[in-house]
C-alpha cells in the first residue's frame, strides 16, 4: 500500500508540475488583468501542492531518483503538457478549465475518499487544501473561457475542437485517477507550437502609454508627496504587471533544464509580483478612478527584439512606426545618434537625450511639420541606417 500511495502521489506531482508550467507560459498572452493576476496565484498554488506531494513521496521512502522522471505516467504527463501548445487563449483556458483541472480535482477527491485519514494523515492535510483550491480554479477557468469566447467568437469552433480532442485523449489514457498507470500511449493533437509572445497582451480598459508617471517625460515633475505619493505608488504597483509576465516566462523557459526548486521559487516570485500589481489595482479602484485614465506601460521598445519605434503623439494613442532594427539586447547611447534637418537642433535640445538612454528615449514627438532626420552617429558600431520623419 505504501508503494501504491507513493506512486499515486508521484503521478499527481508530475501532473501539477506539467499544468503549472503551461499556465505560467501563457500569462503574458492574457490581456485581462484579472485573469493574468489570478493565473499567477493559481500557478503558485499548484507549485505548493506539487511541493507537498514531492516531499510526501520522499517521506514514504520512495527512491529519490524515481522522482526525476515520470516513469509509467509518461504518456499522461506528456498529454497534460501539450496544453502549452494551445492554439489560442480561449483554447488554453477551456482545455485547462474543462479537461485537466477537473481531472486533477476528481483524482484528489477520490484519493481522499479511498485513503485512510489516520495512516495517511499528512497527505490528507495538504490534499484537502488542494482540493478546495482545485474547485476554485475550475470555476475560474471555466468562467474565463466563456468570457474570452464571447470576445473572440471566431475562435469558438477551434476552441471546442481542441478541448474535445484533449478530453478524448485523456479518457483513452484512463484519466488521472487513482488506478494503475495506463499502458495506452496517445498522440497529442498538435496544431500549434508554443512561442514566447513578442510583446505581452495588455488589458484594453487601461490607458496604454510608455510611462506610468510624468517624470519619465518631464524630469521636473515632482515625485510626489502625501496623496500624490500614494497615487504614484499605486500606479507603480499596478505597472508591475510586466514582472508577473517575466516571472511566468522565466519559470516556463527553464522548467525543463533546472531543478524543481527553480519552478517552485519562480512560481512564488510570479505570485508575489501579481500581489504587488493587485495592491495597486485595488487601491486605484477604491479611489473610483476610471481605468481609461490609468497609465499602463506598454513595450514601445522591446529590448528582446531590438526594434525601435517612432511614435508621433508620444503616448501610444496613435500608431507607432517601426523604423529601426538593431541587434537584440543592444545597448545604445545618445552618442550613437545624430539628428540633422531643419527642425533637428531644437528637437534635439528639447529632447535632451540622456547619456545612457533607453531606446524609449528615441521616440520623439514632433509638433511641427518640418522634416528631420535621425541617423546613426559615425562612431557607432550599430548597423542603423538613416531615417526620415515628417512631411
Ligand atoms: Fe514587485
Amino acid at each position: 500500500m505504501r508503494f501504491d500511495t507513493a506512486q499515486l502521489l508521484k503521478r499527481f506531482f508530475f501532473c501539477e508540475r506539467s499544468l503549472l508550467v503551461s499556465m505560467a507560459a501563457w500569462i503574458p498572452s492574457i490581456a485581462s488583468l484579472e485573469i493574468k493576476i489570478e493565473m499567477a496565484r493559481f500557478t503558485w498554488q499548484s507549485s505548493e501542492t506539487a511541493n507537498s506531494l514531492r516531499e510526501r513521496v520522499f517521506e514514504l521512502r520512495f527512491p529519490n531518483r524515481l522522482l526525476e522522471e515520470e516513469g509509467s505516467d509518461h504518456s499522461l504527463v506528456g498529454l497534460i503538457g501539450s496544453v502549452r501548445d494551445s492554439p489560442s487563449v480561449p483554447a488554453l483556458l477551456s482545455a485547462v478549465g474543462h479537461v485537466f483541472l477537473p481531472a486533477l480535482r476528481d483524482a484528489y477527491r477520490d484519493y481522499l475518499d479511498a485513503s485512510d485519514a489516520i495512516a495517511d494523515g499528512p497527505t490528507h492535510r495538504f490534499l484537502s487544501v488542494a482540493l478546495t483550491e482545485k474547485r476554485e480554479q475550475v470555476d475560474a477557468f471555466q468562467k474565463w473561457a466563456a468570457t474570452s469566447l464571447t470576445q473572440h467568437a471566431a475562435l469558438r469552433e477551434s476552441t471546442a475542437v481542441w478541448t474535445h480532442d484533449l478530453s478524448e485523449r485523456l479518457v483513452a489514457i484512463g484519466g488521472i485517477g487513482v488506478g494503475p498507470a495506463s499502458q495506452v500511449d496517445v498522440t497529442t493533437p498538435k496544431t500549434n507550437t508554443y512561442a514566447i509572445p513578442d510583446r505581452p497582451a495588455r488589458d484594453p480598459r487601461f490607458w496604454p502609454c510608455r510611462f506610468y508617471w510624468p517624470d519619465i517625460v518631464d524630469s521636473t515633475f515632482p515625485y510626489g508627496e502625501g496623496l500624490r505619493l500614494q497615487l504614484r505608488s499605486a500606479i507603480s504597483h499596478l505597472n508591475e504587471v510586466w514582472a508577473i509576465e517575466v516571472g511566468g516566462i522565466i519559470l516556463s523557459s527553464f522548467a525543463e533544464v533546472l531543478p524543481w526548486e527553480w519552478i517552485r521559487n519562480s512560481a512564488r516570485w510570479t505570485y508575489d509580483e501579481s500581489r504587488h500589481c493587485r495592491m495597486g489595482y485595488e487601491r486605484l479602484m477604491a479611489w473610483n478612478l476610471d481605468p481609461a485614465e490609468i497609465p499602463l506601460g506598454t513595450y514601445i521598445y522591446d529590448s528582446a527584439s531590438g526594434k525601435i519605434y517612432y511614435d508621433a503623439d508620444g503616448t501610444g494613442a496613435g500608431a507607432k512606426i517601426l523604423f529601426a532594427q538593431v541587434d537584440p539586447g543592444q545597448v545604445l547611447a545618445n552618442t550613437d545618434f545624430t539628428i540633422v534637418g531643419s527642425a533637428a537642433p531644437a528637437l534635439a535640445a528639447a529632447k535632451d537625450i540622456p547619456a545612457s538612454p533607453s531606446l524609449a528615449d528615441f521616440i520623439w514627438t514632433s509638433d511641427d511639420a518640418d522634416t528631420w532626420l535621425l541617423r546613426e552617429h559615425s562612431s557607432s558600431t550599430h548597423n542603423v541606417p538613416w531615417f526620415w520623419f515628417g512631411d
